[in-house]
């Protein structure tokens, strides 16, 4: 039986002298810009036959996960709300020594003081270490990084060294460079002691660190795709040797936006390689999309099969004007001032939508100390784990319900609890229904103005959907209790009864 994931060679060499690039090489001069971003890559053509062949199943059952009998397995899945769809998914391990990871990610581990894997860790480690594709699903803030960066280490363990000229064996894509920079921040922590070399590369930096990066050669890369398509096709990298393939925020990284230059990178890359996707929302849009870029994949779903929101937030809906959002913003701030712990993230469309009076009040509040708040559009929806954030403010409305859930959860990281505050308008009608249904699957109070919204608007898609919401007083706790029935889809949902 294959042990622990052994080792990387510490003594050997890393850095070998001069860069790997130079002129010979053909490519366009560097820092030009192109018209069109990856017009000059040529989708390669791959002849299996012909390429070196690599490992990527490294799985072996830990001898106690072995002796989990289908019906702990079953028990296991249902109590953690792991769905499974695909075959041959292996267990999910629920001690972290049972992924046998090497020693030095261990020791990482245990600084961390992470009692038990999570989730998606859980189902996600034995499932990426056995060298499957996968799309994993799992609420904000559940740990999905090292749910694929620690079977990624594991893997460019198990591949021969890199060579001179050699691309990255492990790439993630990620949407932003606050994103991309928190990955490696990670990858470099549970890396570093095996010397296993990482690098970020993004937009809107000088290009001339990250291509010495590159040229000294890195084991994983962290991209954002634009730059990164800049590098390709300016030859200051290439994908030969990538054989591990994430896609972080993957469903953003297949939304319009991105969704051609994913194309163009994956082209790159060997089609045998393992590809990875992840997310905390799979709107059907990109379902499809994605089944272009996978093989063969298993699908892991922490929670629930709909839009869902982590549990651990709390989300209260406040339907008001738009021109009364600037005092309902100062006023919450000074309630929120008065918390011990007041982290605040303030969403806003754009840094221009509010107004004057509140940037001076907020400001104020900012400068004084009392709250530390950033103001944010949706660049810092997804993926930043900044610790302690205990509020989240959507000031506007974000444009769809799943950059809401990626929003809110900002806060509640890990084991940790937030609160999440939305100013809802009349103009938000379109999302309406979208927004009651993740507030009723988390069991949140629902507002009954968002209710009386809904139906006097027919919004969210007019299906023509009947909210009732029925209220009383229950005196042996003194609150109030709310049930709301929703017609359409015959659901009882009990949210809890503090908030009328
Ligand atoms: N097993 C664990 N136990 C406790 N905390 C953990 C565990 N694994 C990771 N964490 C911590 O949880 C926090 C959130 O992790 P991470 O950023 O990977 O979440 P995520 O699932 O990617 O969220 P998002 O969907 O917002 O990107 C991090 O601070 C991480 O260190
Ligand atoms: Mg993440």
């Amino acid at each position: 039986m294959r042990g622990s994931y052994g080792d990387r060679d510490r003594d050997r060499g890393r850095d070998r002298g001069s860069p790997r690039f130079g002129s010979s090489r053909g490519g366009p001069p560097s820092g030009k810009k192109f018209g069109n971003p990856g017009e000059r890559l040529r989708k390669k053509r791959w002849d299996l036959d012909e390429l070196p062949k690599f490992e990527k199943n490294f799985y072996t059952e830990h001898p106690e996960v072995q002796r989990m009998s289908q019906f702990d397995l079953e028990e296991y899945r249902r109590k953690k709300e792991i769905t499974v769809r695909g075959t041959g998914c292996p267990k999910p391990i629920i001690s972290f020594h049972q992924a046998h990871f090497p020693q030095y990610v261990m020791d990482v581990l245990m600084e961390q003081n992470f009692k038990e894997p999570t989730a998606i860790q859980a189902q996600g480690f034995p499932l990426a270490l056995s060298g499957r594709d996968m799309v994993g699903i799992a609420q904000t803030g559940s740990g999905k990084t090292l749910s694929y960066l620690l079977p990624g280490i594991v893997h460019i363990n198990h591949q021969p060294y890199l060579e001179r000229g050699d691309g990255p064996i492990c790439l993630v894509l990620a949407p932003t460079r606050e994103l991309a920079q928190q990955v490696q921040q990670v990858a470099y922590d549970y890396g570093k002691s095996s010397r296993i070399k990482s690098t970020c590369v993004y937009g809107g930096a000088p290009k001339g660190p990250q291509i010495r990066d590159l040229e000294r050669g890195v084991e994983i890369c962290i991209a954002t795709p634009g730059r990164l398509i800049d590098f390709l096709e300016a030859g200051k990298t290439n994908l030969r040797r990538c054989t591990y393939l994430v896609l972080d925020e993957a469903d953003r990284m297949l939304d319009m936006g991105f969704e051609p230059q994913i194309r163009k990178i994956v082209d790159q890359i060997r089609p045998d390689r393992q590809t990875l996707m992840w997310s905390a929302t799979w709107p059907k849009e990109v379902r499809q999309l994605a089944e272009d870029f996978l093989k063969d994949y298993v699908q892991i779903n922490v929670g629930a099969l709909e839009l869902s929101a982590n549990h651990n937030i709390l989300q209260i809906v406040d339907v008001c004007m738009e021109n009364e959002k600037d005092n309902k913003l100062i006023q919450l701030m000074e309630e929120i001032m008065a918390e011990k712990e007041n982290k605040t993230i303030i969403f806003v469309e754009t840094k221009k939508r509010y107004s004057q009076a509140a940037v001076k009040s907020l400001t104020h509040i900012f400068r004084s100390g009392k709250a530390p708040i950033l103001i944010a559009t949706d660049v810092a929806s997804r993926g930043l784990d900044v610790e302690d954030v205990k509020f989240v403010i959507n000031y506007d409305y974000p444009n769809s319900s799943e950059d809401y859930i990626h929003r809110i959860g900002r806060t509640a990281r890990s084991t940790n609890k937030g609160t999440a505050y939305t100013f809802f308008t009349p103009g938000n009608l379109r999302q309406a229904r979208d927004l009651i249904r993740v507030l009723q699957e988390a069991r949140q109070a629902i507002n009954p103005k968002l209710l009386q919204l809904v139906d006097s608007g027919r919004g969210g898609g007019g299906g023509g959907e009947r909210h009732f919401l029925l209220s009383w007083f229950n005196p042996s706790c003194d609150t109030w209790v709310q049930v709301v029935f929703t017609a359409l889809t015959s659901r009882w949902s009990f949210p809890f009864p503090w908030q009328l």
